[in-house]
């Protein structure tokens, strides 16, 4: 895992929205919750892969658009009866910019 990269500002991703980060290792998805914190997971679901960040997030958790299993934001993992968990990076905001590790 790298050192801190910036990879944008709080006001890139639109509130309970997402915006996706290309990394060598695949879409990176950033979460920002309604009280603007920020998360990071691999956009694909543990299920089936779906894409996480077409999700709809409510508090610290986002609905997979696929088959509506409910997944963590701060660790990745699926909400019981599910189980399984996305990858999920760590995050830090300095100033309103957004510093992700991948
Ligand atoms: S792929 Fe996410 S719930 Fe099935």
């Amino acid at each position: 895992m790298s050192d801190w990269i910036k990879v944008g500002k709080l006001s890139d991703i639109p509130r309970q929205g997402s915006r996706i980060i290309n990394s060598d290792e695949g879409d990176i998805a950033l979460f920002r919750t309604i009280d603007d914190e920020v998360f990071a997971l691999r956009d694909e679901c543990p299920h089936e892969k779906g894409p996480l960040s077409q999700g709809i997030i409510h508090g610290k958790n986002v609905t997979c658009p696929l088959h509506s299993w409910v997944i963590s934001l701060e660790d990745g993992c699926a909400l019981p009866p599910d189980e399984g968990c996305a990858t999920h990076f760590p995050v830090k905001l300095e100033d309103k910019n957004v510093f992700l590790k991948y």
